[in-house]
C-alpha cells in the first residue's frame, strides 16, 4: 500500500492507494474515527450497486451503523435539493457530532457530501472514497466542496478537509475509456505543471492499459504534487492556481456545450494543449511544448482541439475565479514540467484566442 500524508496543521490526513482497499474501509475508518458510531454514506446510483454493499460490511464489522443515500448518477445531482435531502437523512439518521459522513463515488459525491459533511451540525468528520480516476487525482484531495447552481458550477461551497482518503486502484477497472481518459486529462496535468519525468512516463506507458499497470506509482504522483500545492496554499490565493492549467480554457468549452457534449478532462485537454500554443506564441513557452502535450492527450483518446466562439471565450474569461478586475492570470507554461503564472489583460488574451 503506498499512503501519503497532507500534512495540513491540525488537520492532516492520509491518503491510502492500493487495490482491494474496499475491503479495509471499517478498519482504516475506525483508526480516524475513534469515536464515531453513525456513518452516513453517500453514493450514486452507478457506484452504489457495485460498491455499496462491500463497503456497508466492512464498516459494520468495525462497528460503525451505517446509513446509505443514493444520489442519482450525474452532475445535475450536485444541487441544493440533494444537499437538503442530504442533510433531512443525516436528522433521521440521528447523525451526532462525532459521527461522520463518507463519499463513496466520483468527483460529484465527494463534492457534494462534502460540503453536506462541512455544514450538517457546523461540520461533522467526512471520509472520501474516490472511485473514478478523476476523483482519485483531484476532486478527494485537498478539501474543495461544493455544489452547483443554475448561474454555474461550484458556485456555493467550502474548503472541508477529509479525515481520509481512501483509493481502491481496482475500482477504476469498471469505468468506461471515456471516463478513465476524463481523467488522464488531469493525469496529463500533474505532468505539465510540475514533473517533466512524469509526463514521460506516461508517454511511455501508451494507453490505458499501460497506465493501470503503473497505476500506485501514478496515482501517488499526482496525489504527491497536489497535497504540496494544497499544504502551501490550501485557500487557493496563490501557488494553487496552478492546478488550473488548462482550466480557463476549458471552462469555455465545458460551458459552450452546455456541460453536455464534452466532459471536464476533455475539456481540459484542448484547454491545455491551446494554453501552450498561446505560451509559445508569447515567447514564454519553450518551442515544441504544444506538439508534446497534443501527442500525449490524443494518446489516449482526448481531444487537442474544440471549436468555440469569441463569445464563449470572453464568458468563460469574464467569470473565471482566477480574474480580477480587468486582468487574469492566465497558467502557461514555461518548459514541460514548469508553470509561467502570466498576468495579463483580459482583453489581451481574448485578442489572442
Ligand atoms: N481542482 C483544483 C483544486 O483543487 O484547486
Amino acid at each position: 500500500m503506498k499512503t501519503l500524508t497532507v500534512a495540513l496543521p491540525g488537520r492532516e490526513y492520509d491518503i491510502l492507494i492500493e487495490a482491494g482497499l474496499l475491503e479495509q474501509t471499517g478498519a482504516q475508518c475506525r483508526r480516524v474515527l475513534p469515536r464515531t458510531v453513525r456513518t452516513l454514506v453517500v453514493t450514486d446510483s452507478n457506484v452504489g450497486p457495485l460498491y455499496g454493499e462491500r463497503v456497508t460490511r466492512s464498516l459494520e464489522a468495525s462497528g460503525f451503523s451505517v446509513y446509505t443515500v443514493t444520489i442519482p448518477a450525474g452532475e445535475p445531482s450536485k444541487c441544493a435539493a440533494w444537499l437538503e435531502r442530504i442533510w433531512d437523512e443525516a436528522m433521521t439518521f440521528g447523525l451526532t457530532r462525532t459521527d461522520a459522513v463518507i463519499a463513496l463515488g466520483g468527483g460529484v459525491v465527494g463534492d457534494l457530501a462534502g460540503f453536506a459533511a462541512a455544514t450538517i451540525l457546523r461540520g461533522v468528520p467526512f471520509v472520501q472514497i474516490p472511485t473514478t480516476l478523476l476523483a482519485q487525482v483531484d476532486s478527494s484531495v485537498g478539501g474543495k466542496v461544493a455544489i452547483d447552481l443554475p448561474a454555474g458550477k461550484n458556485l456555493v461551497g467550502a474548503f472541508w478537509q477529509p479525515k481520509l482518503v481512501l483509493m481502491d486502484t481496482a475500482t477504476l477497472d469498471t469505468l468506461s475509456d471515456r471516463i478513465f481518459s476524463d481523467g488522464m486529462a488531469e493525469v496529463i496535468k500533474y505532468g505539465c505543471i510540475w514533473d517533466r519525468e512524469f509526463f514521460d512516463l506516461l508517454a511511455r506507458c501508451g494507453d490505458r492499459a499501460g497506465v493501470m499497470a503503473h497505476i500506485e506509482e501514478v496515482l501517488c504522483t499526482c496525489c504527491a504534487i497536489k497535497a504540496k500545492v494544497v499544504m502551501e496554499d490550501e485557500r487557493d490565493t496563490g501557488l494553487r492556481m496552478i492546478l488550473n492549467f488548462g482550466h480557463t480554457l476549458g471552462h469555455a468549452y465545458e460551458k459552450a456545450y452546455h456541460y453536455e457534449t464534452y466532459t471536464h478532462g476533455q475539456a481540459v485537454s484542448a484547454g491545455m494543449v491551446l494554453a501552450a500554443e498561446l505560451g509559445e506564441r508569447l515567447g514564454v513557452t519553450q518551442p515544441g511544448t504544444k506538439a508534446q502535450i497534443e501527442q500525449l492527450t490524443a494518446a489516449f483518446g482526448l481531444p487537442t482541439a474544440i471549436p468555440c466562439t469569441a463569445e464563449d471565450y470572453e464568458s468563460a474569461v469574464g467569470l473565471d475565479k482566477k480574474g480580477s478586475g480587468d486582468s487574469i492570470t492566465v497558467i502557461l507554461l514555461r518548459t514541460l514540467g514548469e508553470c509561467a503564472p502570466t498576468k495579463m489583460e483580459k482583453k489581451e488574451l481574448l485578442a489572442l484566442l
